[in-house]
């Protein structure tokens, strides 16, 4: 018996000792059910998170059952294709046609098989940059009508401190049943950090917060059987807290490099040897890399949900602001550093051809999703310049009216450029064939490092 359920049983007399007795009961019952691995998981959303999420339990032997609006996914999933670059293909064909434990669906019916229900959702912002939490609310009401006794319900989708316990538990309590009594409630941020070698989901410890003790006992021992090293914290609020401010960490760090970055080239400094020379103190600094802007699903989006809850309490969140406001900067950076590295060899932007490298939002991912490079290019084209692109993970690029495709990268596509620019670091690319084809370099992530004859056709952000 755990600690938590202890503390709950030891609550009162009477009625109340008959209830938590039913509660530990419930409690054990489903902790029973996911050491053994007989527990039904459900994974609602089967993007990015979602799916490495429901690989991996599968992996250890659940039963997982993943819920998608998009039928492609759903079909996808179900023939065994893998969609996502974390997902290894050949565990999606084995768990999916080889020993049958993934499988999924759009019949939100199927709901209440489950015992635990992780939902993976989108959480956007609306174009007044507050939060959208249309998806998770959308998810929450079909639970709401199918919830059963001894379900447990976790959060993962970023979001601000206060959602799982202000928006979903009112909308789950609507059916009768009551978080910490009939059902278990939770939020576990997730952390996974998409095409990151050294850390994936099993390895990348996880934060684990609840309304109540027992629903926090059961959410620590579903993600103890796969997840190393699992962070209690005191309420699901401290965990949401947790992951926006994990996020906000990053924005304002890279804002900071990038500012900096603005200034060196200013003040005719390399700031690349600046920020090289400052990581090797061996204590008090983090080495953070400027570039084109900041992009992704988290890091222009997560700080805003902490920006926009923290007005409820009359507190202006300055630094979020600022960071903000440096990042979304950096593209016109890129593009006046581009015009003004073209004048000085008599060029100027208008019919200029400006061959990109990377669209992506950052190394080695597929995700173009708030890419600062959609402003670059918006900026150069709005001047006049001919832009072409090449991403080895990205073929497509833009919205519908203005969408570019990736072009090989040739030896002649790189010699009829006027201008090579480096917006994302592939590691796929062979920097070396680039820099021998190009005439001139404006190099954004210092990809060309060490790459020979660099000297004199690179020029870094
Ligand atoms: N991508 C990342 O690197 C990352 C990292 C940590 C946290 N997060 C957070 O995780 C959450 C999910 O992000 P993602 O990148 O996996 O998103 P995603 O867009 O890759 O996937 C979301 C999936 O949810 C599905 N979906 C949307 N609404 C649905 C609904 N009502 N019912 C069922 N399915 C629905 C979509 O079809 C899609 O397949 C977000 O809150 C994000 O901020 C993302």
């Amino acid at each position: 018996m755990t600690r938590a359920m202890n503390g709950v049983s030891a609550m009162t007399s009477g009625t109340e000792n008959v209830q938590a007795g039913r509660l530990e009961a419930v409690a054990a019952g489903l902790v029973e059910k996911i050491k053994e691995r007989t527990a039904r998981v459900g994974v609602v959303g089967l993007g990015y998170v979602g799916l490495p999420f429901a690989v991996e339990k599968a992996k250890v032997g659940f039963q997982v059952l993943g819920f998608d609006r998009n039928p492609a996914r759903v079909a996808q999933v179900n023939e065994g294709r893998n969609y996502i670059g974390d997902v290894a293909d050949q565990d999606m064909a084995d768990l999916v046609r080889g020993r049958g434990r993934l499988e999924a669906t759009g019949d939100w019916e199927r709901l209440r098989e489950m015992d635990v229900v992780v939902i993976c959702v989108p959480t956007p912002l609306t174009r007044n940059l507050t939060p959208d939490l249309q998806y998770v609310e959308a998810v929450t009401a079909e639970l709401a009508v199918r919830l059963r006794p001894g379900q447990l319900i976790s959060l993962e989708s970023t979001t601000y401190p206060g959602t799982t316990e202000e928006v979903m538990k009112p909308l789950l309590e609507a059916s009768g049943l009551k978080a910490g009594d009939d059902f278990f409630l939770a939020f576990s941020p997730e952390r996974v950090d998409p095409g990151n070698k050294r850390y994936s989901t099993r390895n990348t410890s996880k934060v684990v917060g609840a309304g109540d003790p027992a629903s926090r006992e059961v959410a620590l021992a579903f993600y103890r059987q796969t997840i190393l090293h699992v962070v209690p914290v005191s309420s699901s609020r401290a965990a949401e807290m947790v992951k926006v401010f994990e996020n906000t960490f990053r924005a304002v760090n890279i804002a900071l490099v990038n500012e900096l970055a603005m200034l060196c080239d200013r003040m005719g400094l390399d700031v690349w040897e600046v920020l090289d020379a400052a990581g090797t103190k061996p204590f008090g600094i983090m080495s953070f890399y400027p570039g084109p802007g900041v992009g992704g699903h988290c890091i222009p989006l997560d700080p805003h949900y902490l920006e926009w809850k923290a007005r409820e309490f009359n507190f202006n969140t300055r630094f979020i602001a600022l960071a903000g406001e440096i990042n979304r900067r950096m593209p016109e950076f890129v593009a006046e550093k581009t015009m003004r590295l073209l004048s000085e060899r008599g060029l100027g932007l208008r019919g200029a051809r400006i061959l990109a490298l990377g669209v992506a939002y950052k190394r080695d991912v597929d995700d173009p999703r708030e890419s600062p490079s959609a402003e670059v290019f918006h900026l150069l084209v709005r001047h006049g310049a001919q832009v072409s692109y090449h991403d080895p993970l990205v073929p497509r690029f833009g919205e519908p009216g203005r969408e570019w495709a990736s072009v090989p990268l040739t030896a002649r596509n790189l010699e009829e450029a006027d201008l090579v620019l480096i917006l994302t670091d592939h590691s796929a690319v062979d920097y070396g064939f680039v820099v021998r084809h190009a005439r001139l370099l404006l190099d954004t992530r210092f990809a060309t490092r060490g790459v020979p004859g660099a000297q004199d056709k690179v020029v870094l952000l």
